[in-house]
Order: C-alpha cells, then structure tokens, then sequence
C-alpha cells in the first residue's frame, strides 16, 4: 500500500466516525467567526491599511526579524502593545499558534514542570511536546488541583520551574478561568503564568486589555494576546518581561528560523490597538448584544454563557453536525464542534457573537434553535 493508499484510508475512516473535515465556502449569517468587534471589514482599519500602503509599508518582510526582517513596522507595533497593555516588553508574531507553540516549547528547561488546565488550546499542547520539561494537566479551572499537582511533583523530587498555562476564556465553553487565583498560586509557587487572552483581549478590559488586564506588567506573567479574533487582523502579541523577550529572540526556533510578519498586517494591528485606546463603543455594544443573546438562551433553556462564546453541547457528534447542518439550511453560519476539539461525549454546537449580527438576528437564531431542540 502506498503512502497515499493510507492516507486515503484514514480519510475513509474519518468519514465513517462522522469525523472527517472539509473546507467549504464562506456563507450564512456570521454566528461562527471570532471578529468580536467587526474589525475585521471596518472601514476603520481599511484605511489603516490604504494609509499604511500609501506610505511605503512593506507587504513582505523578505526575511527573519534576525535578518532583513526587523521592519521598522514590526518595532512600532510592540512599543505600541507594550504601551497599551502596560507591559515591559512585547513580541510581534505570525500566530498566536506560532506563540504558544514557541513559547512553550523554548522557555520551560529540562527539570521544570509544565502544568496545564485541561481544556487548553492545541497550540499549547505543540509546544509543551517540542518543549524539554515535563507536562501534567489540572482539571479544568481549578487552582487547588494545580497547587495539588505542584505539591505531589515536588514530593516526588521535582526540584525544577514550575509554568501554569491557562486561558482567560476558553474557546470551546466561554467560561472564564479564576485568573486572581492562578495569579496568587504562581505567586505563591515562585511560578510563571502563561495567560491566553486569545477571546478575551479586545472584549474585555478598560481599552480592550482584556480579562488579564493588569497582569502584563507583572515579571512572572506572560500573556498572550492574538490579533486575529477582536482585533480583526492576524498575528499574536506577546506581552512580558524585557528578560523573557530576549531569550525568545535567541532561542525561540520558531522565532528565529521564520520569516516574519508582514510590516503591512503589523500596521494594521497597531491601528485595532489605536481604535480601542479610542473608546469602548464597539466593546460596549458586544456586551449589550451578549446579554440580549443570554436571555434569549435561557427562555429556549440553554445555559447562557454569558460570553460571546455560546456552546450547545449535544454529546453524539452526529447530532450535532446534523444540527449544525440543520441552522446552516436555515441561512446561518454555525459550526458543529466535535472531538478531539472537544472532549469525547462533548460535541456540540459553538456560537459566537459578534458585531456582526444584530439583536434581531440573536432572537430569529433562538427561535429557530427552539425548534429544532
Ligand atoms: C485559545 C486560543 N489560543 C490560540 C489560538 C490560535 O490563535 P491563531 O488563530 O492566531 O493562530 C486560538 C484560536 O485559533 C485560540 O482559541
């Protein structure tokens, strides 16, 4: 059998588990996408970009930021971000897939103790497999497992580090961590906390800075914040300590062997930081339609999130692609979820709110999910 016999294989099975994935065109009402604040088309940041063209901003950086690619764009952003989060220092990259994979696979050493919650975005999970420190998982949202699993690593000789990698709010449930507790056990622990404020920068926060706000500037914080979800462009931030910045740009491989961003997308995300120093009108309105959206959840007996992150989990993965199917005849944009993006016995439908949709369209969505509950 040939490699791509088996490959085909694979595929088959996948398709006989209800498993197997397909790219399909954009269409529907937006209930799926992370542009929380309808950045990602706003006029706004299209004149950023047109402005940032006019002026001669690069569409290629043509090397690594070690090499040729250190864009002058690239420097801007970060005294930006660092400015705007109130963190010593800040590090532009392509993704915040790229960012919690390098930086999990680069700064935990061998000796140190990696502990994650459960419910931990994939790209950490790449890191910590890259990585040379030893990684267990707490259940989720629970300071007291992690200080247990600390506690038992130490008794069993563990001398090293320890890193806790959460999220602020999770992508899948749209539940928020307790980030005051982690942040105390870190402290207590002499721990680094890495924070993932992937759904909740832009959201949350005085001018966006998230749920995490005012923990960039802490020494043992690091926190991630990705450019592509509220701030409607692409690429990741991470905010931090000088020190931790520096060890990044000597040894972070997938720092240092790739190209960097394109200086035009890194002029744009210094633009989305701008607009949120500029006001709280988007964030404000995303909040009025999150709670518009959990009454509506709660009068068709969903458990309202109270996030822009709404999940109806079903359980059976076939119903809820059935489900999804369903809402998408119906003209909106809803995407089944299913293992191993969720936990087995947890597929289930993820709706997302943005500024996107309107009340009206939240409230026609709840009646049409009544029905086909
Ligand atoms: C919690 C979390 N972290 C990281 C990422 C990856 O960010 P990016 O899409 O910028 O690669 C995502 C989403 O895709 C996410 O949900």
């Amino acid at each position: 059998m040939t490699s791509l016999d088996q490959m085909q294989r694979d595929l088959d099975a996948l398709g006989r588990q209800g498993r197997r994935r397909a790219l399909r065109p954009i269409a529907g009402v937006d209930f799926s996408s992370n542009d929380y604040l309808g950045l990602a088309r706003a006029p706004a940041l299209r004149d950023a970009a047109s402005n940032a063209l006019a002026r001669g901003v690069a569409l290629g950086s043509g090397g690594s930021r070690l090499l040729r690619g250190n864009d002058g764009e690239h420097i801007a952003l970060e005294a930006e971000a660092a400015a705007h989060f109130g963190s010593q220092a800040a590090l532009f990259v392509g993704s915040g897939y790229a960012a919690n994979t390098l930086l999990l696979a680069t700064l935990p050493q061998r000796g140190d103790l990696v502990l994650y919650d459960a419910l931990i975005h994939a790209s950490t999970h790449e890191g910590m497999r890259l990585g040379r420190a030893e990684f267990r998982a707490f259940a989720h949202n629970d300071p007291a497992a992690a200080q247990d699993a600390i506690a038992a690593w130490r008794k069993q000789g563990g001398t090293g580090h320890v890193w806790i990698a959460v999220e602020s709010l999770y992508s899948m449930d749209g539940d928020r961590a307790p980030l005051a507790a982690f942040d105390a056990l870190a402290q207590r622990e002499g721990a680094m906390l890495l924070i993932d404020e992937a759904h909740a920068t832009g959201v949350y926060g005085a001018q966006g800075r998230g749920l995490a706000d005012g923990m960039d500037r802490q020494a043992h914080a690091i926190v991630i914040r990705t450019c592509g979800k509220a701030l409607g462009c692409e690429g990741a931030l991470i905010l931090c300590a000088a020190p931790v910045r520096e060890f990044l740009i000597n040894r972070a491989r997938g720092f240092i062997f790739s190209t960097a961003p394109s200086p035009l997308i890194a002029a744009v995300v210094r633009a989305s930081l701008m607009l949120l120093s500029g006001g709280q009108a988007r964030q404000d309105r995303l909040h009025r339609l999150i709670d518009h959206a959990g009454r509506a959840w709660s009068a068709i007996g969903i458990d309202p999130s109270g996030s822009a992150i709404q999940p109806v989990v079903l359980g059976d993965a076939g119903r809820a692609m059935d489900m999804a199917h369903a809402l998408q005849q119906r003209g909106y944009d809803i995407r089944g979820i299913r293992p191993p993006s969720v936990p087995e016995g947890g597929a289930r439908l993820r709706i997302t709110l943005t500024l996107n949709i309107t009340e009206q369209q939240v409230t026609d969505l709840a009646a049409c999910l009544k029905d086909l509950l």
